[in-house]
């Protein structure tokens, strides 16, 4: 079956429905999830979306807090673009009907703090951000006559020029993609003139994450092997405080906690940031996750505390009620008791490389949101700028490609729909669930927030034996969502192992104890990886 459209649209977060929302004045938009529309990283985002807003602010001290959590090579031209274009995209995000939260004048928006930030500049709807964008850009996409939506449709792979023409040329195109239809389970071939990847991130990589199950790093795989160029796949942040308990499936404990006051303690309550930063509890995050780790493993504790509770229960329950509830379901009362805590992957700073249109080295081939590599983030990422970077690529992506949409000049011929081969139903799939576990664990112990040389070799070893099985098993067996998945999470796992072999320091998010210095003389620059074919 195929599928045509104007723009194909990989993702339904808020990198992909505020292009869509744009891109649909202008032709149709075919906008796939993966799961439900709504099962989404932004869906679950909770801090807010940092943009400057008040008097007391500027674009230069947002500019300066996210050069220095960046440590270094964030790209300074970038990261005012970004800046200085966000006040614009608050602006759209309220038009589209996002309710963000008042201060108790109700005359102005209420503006919270998080790590690494100077000053108060972080929009928020409560503790649920992201929920409120996420219903706010579905509803405005379905009343959209031009957006189509596939819930529960999987792109499995780039369509290319140089695979459909059979021969490499020197700059490929891309013309669509391959997509399971999962409930119905056939491949459709989704044909496109524009194609956008907003697929997310990769925490699922890892044993221990926040993120949802979507974020199997998807996009990263699927461009990497259309050829396009990938970045800075070292850097995956940690974030410090997801809650510790066996049922919770690492529930984030937002930083915005913390900008409200909260405290790291040990299980004695002795406060322990002091000691690693001067802006102790609201250091950046690769930091206060470093110190975590330490202080776990100096003591020999599952966990550290926070400790919110002097700001008594009223506050704490009108502030932090989705925090405040779901924690008390645990068990938890967080207005009496501290909160258990342990770091765990959260975002993917580096992805698909593109340039300040959104572009990828693929031709119509556009990278957003948490998938793409812009240059903002350098070697940590500054809190609440993925939604705000999301938004802001959002923008320049669709501007850029209308006009190359105008300027016509599309491939005409036709494009073969997927072939399944001689491939059969797999009777194996503990192959698939065995691999999936034994990546995410070696990526956890070995490739977590403290690396060494000898790790990421074990590493890379025990990755380079997966991958064989799992080519094997691939193309015998007929596609599924599971295997769909295994094979781009090993795919991605390997380009942050390569990367972070490749970077011989130790910088921001990526600390290697065989490499324990920053080296600004050879690598205060990103690391690139391509596909060589
Ligand atoms: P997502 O919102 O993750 O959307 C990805 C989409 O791609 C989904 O629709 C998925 O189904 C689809 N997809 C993936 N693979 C495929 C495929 N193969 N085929 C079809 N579709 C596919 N950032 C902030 O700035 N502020 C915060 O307060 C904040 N809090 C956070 C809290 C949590 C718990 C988490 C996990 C992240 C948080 N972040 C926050 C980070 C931020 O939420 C994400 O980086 C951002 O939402 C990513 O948006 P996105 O549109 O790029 O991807
Ligand atoms: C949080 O609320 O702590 C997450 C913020 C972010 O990741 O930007």
């Amino acid at each position: 079956m195929k599928v045509q459209s104007d723009f194909l649209v990989i993702g339904s977060g808020i990198a992909g429905l505020s292009f869509a929302l744009q891109a649909a004045a202008h032709g149709t938009v075919a906008l796939l999830a993966k799961r439900d529309i709504a099962e989404t990283a932004t869906n679950y985002a909770q801090g807010g979306i940092a943009s400057v807003s008040s008097n007391e602010d500027s674009f230069d001290a947002h500019v300066q807090d996210t050069l220095v959590a960046g440590a270094g090579i964030c790209h300074e031209d970038v990261v005012r673009l970004v800046v200085e274009e966000g006040p614009q995209v608050i602006a759209n995000l309220i038009e589209w009907g996002v309710k963000f939260t008042r201060s108790t004048s109700g005359e102005a928006y209420d503006l919270t703090r998080e790590g690494g930030h100077s000053q108060r500049r972080i929009l928020h709807a409560a503790d649920i951000t992201g929920r409120e964008i996420q219903r706010a850009l579905v509803e405005a996409a379905h009343a959209h006559d031009n957006i189509t939506i596939y819930e529960n449709h999987a792109a499995i792979d780039l369509i290319t020029e140089s695979k459909v023409l059979k021969k490499k040329a020197d700059q490929d195109r891309c013309l669509g993609a391959h997509v399971l239809d999962v409930k119905a389970g056939v491949v459709k071939t989704f044909t496109s003139r524009i194609t956008l990847l907003a697929s997310g991130g990769a925490g699922k990589v890892y044993l221990y994450t926040c993120n949802p199950d979507i974020a199997s790093g998807d996009g990263v795989a699927m461009a990497y092997r259309a050829g396009a160029t990938i970045a800075n796949m070292e850097f995956m942040q940690f974030h410090p405080t997801t809650l510790f308990h066996p049922n919770a499936r690492s529930f984030l404990i937002s930083e915005a906690v913390r900008g409200e006051g909260a405290i790291l303690k040990r299980r004695d309550g002795t406060a322990f940031m002091e000691r690693y930063h001067h802006l102790k509890d609201l250091a950046p995050r690769d930091i206060v996750a470093r110190a975590i780790d330490n202080e776990m493993k100096t003591h020999g504790d599952d966990c550290v505390y926070l400790d919110i509770r002097h700001r008594g229960a009223e506050y704490i329950t009108s502030r932090f009620p989705n925090i405040y509830q779901t924690c008390l379901d645990y068990g938890i009362d967080m207005t009496k008791e501290m909160i258990p805590v342990v770091p765990a992957a959260h975002y993917l700073c580096g992805g698909v490389a593109v340039d300040k249109n959104a572009e990828t080295d693929v031709k119509h081939l556009y990278a957003i949101g948490e998938v793409a590599f812009t240059g903002l983030h350098g070697a940590n990422r500054l809190a609440s700028n993925s939604l705000l970077e999301a938004a802001v690529y959002a923008g320049r992506a669709f501007h850029h490609a209308v006009e190359v949409l105008k300027g016509g000049g599309f491939h005409s011929y036709p494009i073969p729909e997927w072939d399944s081969g001689t491939a059969t139903n797999s009777d194996e799939m503990v192959v698939v669930s065995q691999n999936w576990d034994e990546i995410r664990r070696f990526m956890s112990n070995y490739v977590g927030i403290v690396r060494s040389d000898k790790r990421l070799a074990r590493a890379m070893r025990r990755i380079e034996l997966i991958q064989d099985e799992i080519e094997e098993y691939y193309w015998n067996f007929i596609v599924t969502s599971d295997l769909i998945e295994l094979r781009n999470i090993a795919t991605v796992a390997q380009l942050i192992v390569t990367c972070a072999q490749m970077r011989k320091e130790s910088r921001g998010l990526n600390y290697n104890i065989d490499h324990p210095d920053v080296d600004d003389v050879n690598w205060k620059r990103d690391t690139f990886v391509k596909k060589q074919f």
